[in-house]
């Protein structure tokens, strides 16, 4: 990089000086087309309840997500990311619920599409969390997740989701290998233009709190996700873990946590070029919804925290922001 001159010719502030130099100089920049909205969905009729520590996040019954679909679509949000509150008694050591083609996720499925076709994309997770005893994302035997016998239920759940009319599948187990045979048996059964976009560089993290509270699985999670899920200490294992999702044919790839992990963002990057997606996940959300409400920082912060992701790399961020954040686009 070549630095010609130096100050006092050199004067770093004149970029500065007003809002319309700012505006023209600017490096990134957030647009709605940058948004996924989480939405969880809850069984049951006329529901909409609050999620606890996640302001202004609801589950929604399957008749009411219209309220928050039409705003999304109207406002051209390009996709959302649908998670389910599995009750209780539907969960079990297998997590057989993901399987039922009447499970929740299966009717939000075929309620969007019907209701608003292709005006907005559908994501939806593949693991087994939301619907297992003991809250894991595989099958869990003898204190071990077992990789390949996880695969074998993920890949039916991922045809299960394609049938309904999901867009794009994202599985979010970390389970090794998973990516290469889901994307055969999509291929097999005609569901070649449905996408993958894997959770490539998921870290076993403590920022996914209120999430697994608002899916259910929280009080049941037994021990952690460190066998599957990666140690935050590493960065260059994301460049091994990508390269082999791509290689199995991964369309995207998904770093998370989000803030803590923007240099992994423009590690993966600068290595490859795919579509990078950020999620800014629940415990981000929620401490930063909680220093607006004491009055620690201000709004202006969750501006800040979304520009932070493009100016990594991010060509999309996940996040609990995206239906608020428009208003000031
Ligand atoms: C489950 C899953 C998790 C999140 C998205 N999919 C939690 C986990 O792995 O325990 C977290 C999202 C968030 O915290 O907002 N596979």
């Amino acid at each position: 990089m070549i630095i010609t001159g130096k100050y006092p010719n050199l004067r770093l502030r004149r970029n500065r000086k007003t809002d319309w130099i700012r505006r023209l100089t600017e490096e990134s920049n957030l647009s709605v087309n940058d948004l996924i909205l989480p939405i969880f969905i809850v069984d049951g009729k006329n529901k909409k309840q609050t999620i606890k520590n996640l302001p202004g996040v609801y589950r929604y019954s399957v008749d009411m997500l219209t309220q928050i679909l039409d705003k999304a679509v109207k406002n051209k949000i390009p996709m959302i990311s649908l998670f389910p509150y599995t009750k209780l008694k539907l969960k079990n050591h297998s997590g057989s619920e993901a399987l039922n083609d009447d499970n929740l996720i299966c009717k939000a499925l075929r309620f969007i599409k019907k209701k608003y076709k292709n005006e907005i994309g559908i994501m939806c997770d593949v693991a087994l969390d939301p619907y297992t005893s003991h809250g894991h994302d595989g099958i869990f035997k003898k204190n071990k997740i077992l990789n390949d016998e996880t695969i074998e239920i993920l890949i039916k759940q991922s045809l299960l989701q394609a049938e309904m009319g999901c867009d794009v599948l994202a599985p979010s187990d970390m389970m090794d290998g998973r990516i290469g045979k889901i994307r055969k048996s999509l291929d097999k059964n005609n569901f070649e233009n449905v996408q993958l976009l894997s959770y490539a560089v998921k870290y076993a993290s403590s920022f996914y709190g209120p999430f697994r509270n608002a899916v259910g699985s929280s009080k049941n999670l037994k021990g952690d996700k460190k066998t599957y899920q990666m140690d935050y200490k590493n960065s260059l294992e994301a460049i091994r873990e990508v390269t082999l999702d791509i290689k199995e044919g991964a369309d995207m790839v998904m770093v998370k946590p989000g803030m803590p992990y923007l240099d992994v963002i423009s590690l993966i990057k600068e290595n490859f070029k795919i579509p990078v997606l950020a999620y800014q996940v629940s415990g981000e959300y929620s401490l930063i919804m909680n220093g607006i409400k004491k009055k620690i920082i201000d709004e202006k912060s969750i501006m800040e925290s979304l520009i932070a992701f493009k100016r990594a790399g991010s060509s999309a961020i996940v996040t609990y922001f995206a239906d608020k954040i428009i208003k000031y686009l």
